[in-house]
């Protein structure tokens, strides 16, 4: 069985826009892993990655929660106006052209927003 995480609820995030989250994963020691992720949602798809880019390993909002471009569809890079598309990561304009974020497996359960498949602690757990 697949371990799903309730990350948010569909409401918290509107449509069109990106929030990011500051997660902690488990290591193979058992350590607490730092993991800056943020999800996009498009009507009732939503799309979630990490949140580095696959060029310098920087996160993408240059102010909290900025991951959309002016048009708000695509997801741009603060730093350097790379773009990247929403449902694939995939980076079309910018110094990453081709390369792509790392998408993590999500789902939406009763208006819940859920990561599966991952190892995530609670803060303070040990
Ligand atoms: S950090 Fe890679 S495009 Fe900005």
């Amino acid at each position: 069985m697949t371990t799903a995480y309730v990350i948010c609820r569909l409401e918290d995030i509107p449509s069109r826009q990106a929030r990011g989250f500051l997660l902690a994963r488990r290591g193979g020691a058992g350590e607490e892993i730092p993991w800056p992720v943020f999800i996009v949602r498009w009507g009732r798809h939503v799309f979630a990655y990490e949140n580095k880019c696959p060029h310098q390993g920087t996160r993408l909002d240059w102010e909290k929660d900025q991951f959309m471009d002016g048009a708000g569809e695509r997801l741009i890079c603060g730093k350097h106006g790379a773009l990247f598309e929403l449902d694939t990561g995939r980076c079309i304009v910018g110094p990453c052209a081709g390369a792509a974020l790392i998408s993590i497996p999500v789902s939406v359960e009763d208006a819940d927003i859920c990561f599966l498949g991952v190892d995530l602690m609670e803060p303070g757990e040990d």
